[in-house]
This record gives C-alpha cells, structure tokens and sequence, in this order.
C-alpha cells in the first residue's frame, strides 16, 4: 500500500492525511474483493524496517492501526471478513496489540475474505526466524525441511495461521521492488506494479489488475497449459 505520503504531500496535507486516506482505500479495496474472487487479501501495513521514520510519523500510524482494528470490526463482521495480523508483535504499543487481539477474536468466523495486515514485517526475519525454530525442532535431523515444512515454520514465525502463496502481487506508487514483503510466499507471484497511489486506489483499477492477472500463463517452471510451449 505505497503512495500514502506522496498523496498528501501533492495536496498539501501533511503525510498523516494521507495515512488517512489510505485507510479509505483499504477499505474499497476489501469491499471490493470477493466480487472479484478473492478469498485471501494481504495488506503490507508496516514493515520492520518502518521503524525508520520520524517518530510523529510511526507514532500516527501506530494510532490509525488502533482506531482501524476498534472501530472496524462491526463492518468486518457485517461483511463476512475475517482479519488477522501477522509480523512481530512485542515491539507494538500494549494498546495496539490489545486492538490485534480483539479484532481477530471478534472476526474469527468471517468466511467470505481472509484479511490479512503485516505490521512490524520483515520477509527476511520469518526466514530467519523459521529457520531457527526449525533447527532447534529438528536438532537430530540429518535431512533438511522440505518447502512444505519449512512454510509451515516461514508462517509461524509472524503469527500467521495461513501458509499458502501469493498468486497476485501488487505494489502501487510507481516503485518496483518488493521492500522484504513476503519473499517467501511470493516465489511464483505475479507481480504488478501500478503508478497511482495507494490512496487513489479503487475498485475498477483493482478490477482491471485482476483481471490482467487471470490472463497471464502461469507456468511454475513447467510448459504451458495453453499452448503447450
Ligand atoms: C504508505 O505509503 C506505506 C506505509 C508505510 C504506511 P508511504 O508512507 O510509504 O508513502 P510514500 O511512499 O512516502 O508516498
Ligand atoms: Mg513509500
């Protein structure tokens, strides 16, 4: 979800308006999500590497992630959405984990989109973590995790009760790179990178994203389906 700052700063609205926005977009954007046949919808919040910014900056966004989870969850609910958060949780403020804890107890049984939000996440560090876990798991191990098993460790280390991969990546704000969003999951993602801001988001440009994704011949290293070369 990158643009955020750079929308607001085209307005001149300080960067927490566009924050603001964003969380707007977000919105529309899950709203608009199982029409277009989404079941799981990963959402890059805030990364370990965030911590970075100025201090006004990570403390208004730790507070928009506090407002977003309390007073989210009734439509949550209404609209069938179960959220979960993934990444660290120990370096968050006691007020947003509490926030955390609460919304996805209270959206637990959504069953029409999975919502997933990364904050304080590094892709590297749930490697990183995963493989120690599993070292520590398997210490007599003379053979090492297949993919499957250390996925399962991969979603582990971020508090993640999901292990499947990415199908569609979509980065807005112009920037082509990845920024240490889920390496692991996204080995065979089909990557997208629009121009308009996050906050400029909408359903169609979502739309039109998706379905350029379902014409794409995804052939996981192996031949094509479509024509057989
Ligand atoms: C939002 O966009 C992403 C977050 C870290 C919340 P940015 O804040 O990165 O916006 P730009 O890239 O400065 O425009
Ligand atoms: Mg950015």
């Amino acid at each position: 979800m990158d643009g955020n700052g750079r929308w607001a700063e085209r307005r001149g609205l300080p960067r927490s308006a566009g924050h603001r926005a964003g969380v707007e977009a977000l919105r529309r954007v899950v709203e608009a999500s199982p029409g277009l046949g989404i079941g799981t919808l990963s959402v890059y919040a805030f990364s370990a590497d965030n911590w970075k910014r100025p201090e006004a900056e990570v403390g208004a966004l730790m507070m928009l992630f506090k407002t977003y989870l309390r007073a989210e969850i009734v439509r949550l609910k209404r609209s069938g959405v179960r959220l979960t958060v993934f990444g660290r949780r120990d370096r968050l403020p006691e007020a947003v984990r509490q926030a955390i804890t609460r919304a996805e107890w209270e959206t637990r049984n959504g069953g029409r989109l999975h919502l997933r939000i990364a904050v304080d996440y590094a892709g590297r560090d749930a490697i990183r973590m995963a493989a120690m876990q599993w070292a520590s798991d398997a210490a007599n191990s003379s053979l090492p995790p297949s993919r499957e098993e250390l996925g399962r460790y991969v979603a582990a280390a971020t508090h993640s009760p999901d292990t499947s991969p990415v199908d569609l990546l979509i980065r807005t704000g112009g920037e082509q790179r990845l920024s240490d969003f889920m390496l692991w999951e996204s080995a065979y993602a089909e990557l997208f990178f629009l121009e308009e801001f996050w906050p400029d988001i909408s359903a169609h440009i979502l739309a039109t994203t998706v379905e350029a994704f379902r014409v794409r011949d995804r052939r996981f290293g192996g031949l094509s389906l479509r024509t057989g070369s």
